[in-house]
């Protein structure tokens, strides 16, 4: 049995609401109903809505203005709006419509077959949706445990093998330095290489999945991430983070790190720039992650739209993962720099008078 999923009716007149009603019961799914645009957001912010039926003419806030506003909101910009018109529309009022982000028309008299047409489309719809963005979290967990066990392995299998390669590698150069100078010097560049070896596979390791993360936390995790980063991309990175977060979970933490290594890639594969930002605040109710730089910018025929079209995975990656958690991703660019901002659903932790840092924050 799938679940019942949310239709927001709203109308200022109770009575439509009621007709409404009854018109959609037959679709089996859960109607909310608001009396006013700002009723109308305050559910949106409260509870999952597939798809929303908006009259044009209200008191107040009219249908256009509410439509506006939901928009706005990073969480809904693609909410499927279809608006009820109670006077005849002109093409104009429907282009001022659809470009408040409007996809549908229903005009009164209202019949009930087209309104649950309509609206059955959107359900069907976001039902597809959900169904992939859970076959993708599934994807994505299942990445990160591949990942967490890849990076275990090579640490403890193919690094401690190294290690003792390594060892021995040292004995015989000592002992050759005695007999065979020309020996003892390939020994020598052996040992060069092996300490490579062991560098590279480490950095894999890590890059796989960041040991610290479990161990000593997300702050710490970052820090020594951001330093490697660095050193590798010489790009220079200031890091801000809080000096405590809320609570956050192991995996919302893996998310919030996974969000700085992609931007941070980004900056270095595509941004030019000689420096970055990575900026984490935290307020009563939401953990910000900002990664900025002061780069070229995302090209322009690619801005505007998110993920940027025909290109990589990492930017709608990060979409996704932050959809997980009820977050969202922004992304303002132009030719002097990148800004990325995600934003998380976390509780501010509760003040503690024994912790004089509560609410500053240490940087890099
Ligand atoms: N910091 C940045 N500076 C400039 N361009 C960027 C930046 N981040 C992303 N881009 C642009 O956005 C595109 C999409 O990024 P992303 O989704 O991470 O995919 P990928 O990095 O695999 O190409 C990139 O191909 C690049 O053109
Ligand atoms: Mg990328």
């Amino acid at each position: 049995m799938e679940d019942k999923i949310n239709i927001l009716l709203v109308d200022d007149n109770p009575g439509k609401l009621l007709t409404y009603e009854a018109m959609l019961s037959e679709l089996g799914e859960n109607l909310v109903k608001a009396n006013s645009g700002r009723e109308a957001f305050e559910r949106l912010l409260k509870i999952e809505i597939a798809v929303v039926l908006l009259d044009v003419s209200m008191p107040g806030m009219d249908g256009f203005e509410t439509a506006q506003m939901i928009h706005e909101h990073p969480r809904f910009h693609n909410l499927p709006i279809i608006f009820i018109s109670g006077i005849l529309v002109s093409d104009l009022d429907r282009i001022k419509g659809y470009r408040h982000g409007a996809v549908d028309y229903v005009s009164v008299p209202v019949v009930p077959e087209l309104l649950r047409a309509k609206v059955k489309v959107f359900a069907d719809l976001y039902r597809k949706t959900r169904q992939l963005e859970l076959l993708n979290e599934r994807v994505n967990n299942l990445r990160d445990d591949e990942r967490r066990q890849i990076a275990r392995e090579l640490h403890d299998s193919v690094g401690q093998l190294l290690a003792a390669i390594s060892m021995n590698n040292a004995v015989l150069e000592s002992q050759s330095r005695k007999r065979d100078g020309d020996m003892a010097k390939r020994l020598a560049e052996q040992a060069t290489l092996i300490d490579d070896a062991i560098k590279q596979t480490r950095t894999i390791s890590y890059l796989l999945h960041p040991p610290l993360l479990e161990e000593a936390g997300l702050a710490s995790a970052l820090r020594c991430y951001v330093e490697g980063f660095s050193q590798r991309s010489n790009v220079v990175v200031k890091l801000e983070v809080p000096s405590r977060f809320g609570d956050l979970s192991r995996p919302m933490e893996l998310c919030v790190f996974r969000v700085v290594q992609e931007c941070l890639t980004n900056v270095h594969r595509h941004a030019d720039s000689p420096t970055a930002v990575v900026h984490l605040t935290q307020d009563e109710s939401s953990l910000r992650v900002e990664v900025a730089d002061a780069g070229r910018g995302i090209p322009s025929a690619r801005r505007g739209e998110l993920p940027p079209p025909g290109t990589g995975v990492g930017l709608r990656g990060m979409q996704e993962r932050l959809r997980q958690f009820g977050g969202t991703l922004q992304v303002h660019s132009n030719e002097t720099g990148t800004r990325v901002i995600a934003t998380l659903p976390v509780l501010r932790p509760p003040a503690s008078t024994s912790d004089e840092a509560v609410g500053a924050s240490e940087s890099i």
